[in-house]
């Protein structure tokens, strides 16, 4: 019988961890001869914090690969998910099918001896101003999102608006910012800006009156409000919080947005988890534990469960050119994110154009069909560091069917070709019309 693969996991986890927490990603392909079958089943670590990329081409399976990582999580014991929250950006509105059972490829998953099944742990936030639309048009969205105005900084909203740093705009911001400071006043809505954006009289009045627009613009993202969604309802063990963003998919500045809010979150994360992780550390001093093995000995009140963020199109989000009010946030995590515990898994149709930091921080790369140069060239980079070989010959010998990948191994330090599991739940990233059919023939929504 063929052995089980576990990557993401060092020799030494692997002895202390066997197979506990981690998930079935799928199966690597063995050539045998003309003919390519299916053979040892993949496992991942889920324990650790990871940066996990994925990436192919358009249709090549990312996102499929993406929820079915997500499924596993919440479908490991309950003693390891309730350690594990999951946060995923869904900037095209396509992971929140994930409530409802995969009939579809029954068929598959029988092949794999699995069921189809719809995922009850999966919350659907939206944007507070978007809600009752989102829901009008059957998204079974189960709570509102918003953010506080005071959250930004002056750089957030500059980004966010994608101006520069010696726009005039900017400098207004900035100086009304900076004297909310000085009043030690913290808490100031959108109205409260532009009420002072009114009284500077020293601005030009179209600086001014620009300013006061963008702001407008703002209060129509339907993002902003007096409370704020704290942190902790997003960050729930053994549940996955799904961030309807779509609202923004065609809007004008929508990847603006897009980026304030993943940077903000991912700004918060971090401090929650740098905050949670020194004190569990108190606590494994007290009693000598590791995270997951004398569970049963800490039951402690502020243990806060390891987050694992998911964000698609992370070109647009973390360029490699530019940057946006997400690049910050998310360079940190990615530099610093593994000590307190938070993982990101990174999805791109375009490598070639992402941050150069997610190519050097990535240990798990899952690499579907990919057929541009320039993407192909910088995959090529990550792997010539330990593997005296390109991609090209391997990504040429995956066979033509969905959910073919190579997978990169930075723990183990290596490189082989599997197929990703079929998924329990509905798959969401189909071409539009086949949802709304299926939609309501199948779903009862
Ligand atoms: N492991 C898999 N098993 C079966 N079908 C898959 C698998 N991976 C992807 N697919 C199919 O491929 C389609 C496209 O995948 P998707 O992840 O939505 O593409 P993209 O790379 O654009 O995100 C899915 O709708 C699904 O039908
Ligand atoms: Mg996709």
């Amino acid at each position: 019988m063929a052995f089980n693969i576990i990557v993401g996991r060092n020799e030494e986890d692997k002895k202390k961890f066997g197979e506990k927490g981690t998930i079935l990603l799928g199966r690597a392909y063995v050539k045998m001869g003309q003919t390519t079958s299916l053979s040892n089943y993949v496992y991942m670590d889920v324990i650790k914090a990871h940066v996990v990329f994925v990436v192919g081409k358009r249709g090549s399976g990312k996102s499929y690969t993406a929820s079915v990582i997500a499924e596993g999580i919440l479908d490991l014991p309950e003693e390891v998910s309730k350690n594990l929250a999951v946060i995923m950006l869904d900037t095209m509105g396509v992971f929140w099918t994930m409530k409802y059972p995969n009939e579809k490829d029954a068929d598959l998953l029988e092949e794999w001896n699995l069921k189809p099944k719809g995922l009850e742990k999966i919350k659907v936030f939206t944007p507070f101003g978007k809600f009752e639309d989102a829901k009008s048009k059957g998204i079974p969205t189960d709570y509102p999102f918003s953010i506080k105005a005071s959250e930004l900084t002056g750089e957030d909203w500059r980004l966010a608006f994608e101006l520069g740093a010696s726009d005039s705009v900017t400098i207004l911001i900035e100086k009304v910012l900076g004297d909310f400071a000085e009043q030690k006043r913290e808490e100031y809505t959108l109205d409260h800006m532009i009420q002072a954006f009114e009284k500077e009289e020293s601005f030009p009045t179209d600086v001014r009156n620009e300013a006061i627009n963008k702001m407008r613009a703002a209060k129509r993202w339907g993002l902003f409000s007096d409370e704020g969604t704290k942190i902790d309802v997003l960050i729930k063990g053994g549940t996955v919080s799904i961030l309807d963003m779509s609202a923004y998919a065609t809007s004008e500045g929508g990847w603006g947005v897009k980026a304030l809010v993943v940077g903000l979150i991912c700004k918060k994360v971090f401090i929650e988890r740098m905050i949670s992780r020194q004190l569990e550390e108190v606590e494994a001093i007290k009693v000598g534990y590791s995270y997951f093995k004398l569970e049963e000995e800490i039951e402690s009140k502020e243990k806060k469960p390891l987050v694992w963020f998911f964000v698609d199109e992370a070109h647009e989000l973390l360029p490699s050119e530019g940057k946006t009010a997400a690049t910050d946030a998310l360079v940190t995590i990615l530099r610093e994110g593994r000590q307190p515990g938070i993982s990101l898994l990174l999805i791109t149709q375009q490598p070639g154009k992402v941050h150069s930091d997610v190519l050097t921080q990535s240990d798990i790369v899952i690499g579907h069909r990919l057929t541009a140069k320039r993407d192909i060239d910088a995959l090529n980079a990550m792997m010539q560091s330990y593997l005296g070989d390109t991609l090209t010959g391997y990504l040429n010998t995956l066979p033509a069917e969905p959910g073919a990948a190579i997978l990169l191994d930075d723990n183990s330090e290596r490189l082989f070709p599997l197929r990703t599991r079929p998924k329990f739940s509905w798959h969401g990233g189909e071409a539009p019309t086949a949802i709304k059919y299926k939609r309501s023939a199948n779903l009862g929504i």
